[in-house]
């Protein structure tokens, strides 16, 4: 059994060191010290940071502080997370922070989507090149140093594989042993062997994601091993500078959408957290909607919304080849629903066929991304389609994973082979165009200009379509 090195810190997470204070999202009660399971001991709902400081933080300060540490070499400046510090909780000293220089991350124009969907000024925030290839590092670089700043020997989270890869390295920056819970056979090899290289102890166990969080919730009652599950409101306050970074990039003009794909629902939460409090401190005068997109085999949350108005959870049993959101009963459900609620946001789900094509036209920029992030393509596509999103409005798609998060499923794509012996198989034939798959050749000149004129006849006959 692991055993926490410093012992002396039972089974709290340490108190804080800023004026930081953990409250709860149901009762709204207030505690300076969070149990294992972070659940307020009232009413057992979930924890979120708060501080009373940032309320009167000077918004024009903020930004011009906030620029200037661009041009900083200093360790913490370097971080696109804690270069935000002033709205993260502080950790005791600045020694005590484990980061990987998180964040930074792209803005980029998506000009051909912008084509096809009619929608000129949309945007990909690309998370996927934060140094584990997730935006699970901006959270974790923050949950990782409240963790080894209380002494914990052990961290551990249940994972789709993102969470495990990105806690596993972060745990071997700041000196601890990390334990990992994946479900077999259902996460992508190079995820998992990013867990491995990061010297992890990986289990994969016979269960769905939802059976290995289950597990760890009760593992962290039993042994003093410090969870990194976005359940952990550290890994939160983190994430939330995504929004941040995305404000300051469009020189603080609000988009009119921001849309990100939707699995245990953490992250949207980070995100409108964020949103709101830049609003409170003045940093920006209006919210952006912010929208959640499912797979339609992972849609608890827009079942939840439809089925009872955001009220009572509806749980599915997930089933999705983008295994990132491959997520049934959704740990932060009602933080989302809150969020969505106070953005006016909407919650669309989209088809495997659909999440492929988006995750290919996405790739045909140039950028690329993992299947879960696809999703946003995909919504935005349903959310014009329903007029909730208009052509004339900003857009801002996060992308949260980089393509090489799954490479079996970009080779399945382009083979012709991802939806063979599915319910999808039918409908597939109409991706066609937007395979490109490898062609096996003599090694001779004639067949690889062959190959370049078959190509060019080819693109000729899609550009006249
Ligand atoms: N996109 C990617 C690439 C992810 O890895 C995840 C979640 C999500 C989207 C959904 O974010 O859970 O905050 O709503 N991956 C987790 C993991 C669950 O274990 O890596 P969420």
């Amino acid at each position: 059994m692991p055993s926490a090195a410093a012992s002396e810190k039972g089974s709290e997470s340490g108190p804080p060191q800023g004026s930081f204070c953990f409250r709860c999202i149901g009762c709204g009660s207030v505690t300076h010290l969070a149990a294992q399971d972070f659940r307020c001991a009232q009413c057992g709902n979930l924890l979120e940071i708060t501080d009373p400081a940032w309320k009167s933080l000077d918004a024009a300060t903020l930004k011009s502080v906030w620029r200037d540490r661009r041009a900083s070499n200093a360790m913490l400046d370097r971080s696109g997370v804690w270069r935000f510090r002033e709205l993260l909780p502080a950790p005791a000293t600045e020694q005590q922070v484990v980061t990987l220089r998180e964040g930074n991350t792209p803005l980029y124009e998506l000009p051909q989507a912008s084509r096809t969907t009619g929608v000129p000024r949309l945007y990909a925030k690309h998370q996927g090149l934060n140094p584990t290839g997730s935006f699970k590092d901006t959270g974790m670089t923050v949950a990782a140093t409240f963790a080894r700043q209380a002494g914990y020997r052990w961290v551990a989270c249940a994972s789709t594989g993102n969470t495990s890869a990105s806690m596993a390295a972060y745990a071997a920056r700041g000196g601890m042993r990390s334990l990992v819970l994946v479900p077999d056979g259902k996460i992508s090899w190079s995820k998992l062997s990013q867990a491995l290289d990061y010297g992890a102890l990986t289990c994969q166990l016979r269960t769905d994601f939802d059976g290995c969080l289950r597990l760890l919730q009760e593992l962290v009652r039993r042994a003093p091993v410090y969870q990194l599950n976005s359940i952990n409101p550290f890994r939160l306050e983190g994430q939330k500078t995504l929004a941040l970074e995305l404000m300051e990039q469009l020189d603080w003009q609000v988009p009119d959408h921001v849309i990100v794909p939707g699995g245990n629902l953490g992250n949207s939460s980070a995100i409108g957290k964020a949103l709101l409090e830049m609003r409170e401190i003045g940093l920006m005068a209006r919210l952006p909607k912010l929208s959640i997109i499912q797979a339609e085999g992972a849609n608890a949350l827009v079942r939840t919304l439809r089925e009872t108005g955001g009220k009572r959870l509806v749980s599915v049993q997930a089933e999705t080849r983008a295994t990132a959101i491959r997520i049934g009963n959704p740990a932060s459900w009602e933080k989302a629903v809150k969020v969505l609620q106070a953005t006016d946001g909407a919650c669309e789900q989209v088809s495997e066929l659909e999440i492929a094509q988006a995750k290919a036209e996405i790739g045909a920029e140039g950028i690329g991304c993992e299947p879960a992030s696809a999703v946003t393509l995909a919504g935005l596509k349903k959310l014009l389609h329903l007029g909730f999103v208009k052509r004339e409005e900003s857009v801002v798609l996060i992308l949260t994973g980089n393509l090489l998060k799954d490479p079996d499923f970009t080779m399945d794509f382009h083979r012709g082979s991802l939806f063979q012996g599915t319910a999808h198989e039918g409908g597939s034939t109409e991706l066609k165009p937007f395979r490109h798959p490898p062609v096996v050749l003599d090694a001779t000149l004639d067949a690889v200009i062959q190959a370049l004129d078959q190509a060019e006849k080819s693109d000729r006959t899609h550009s006249n379509a």
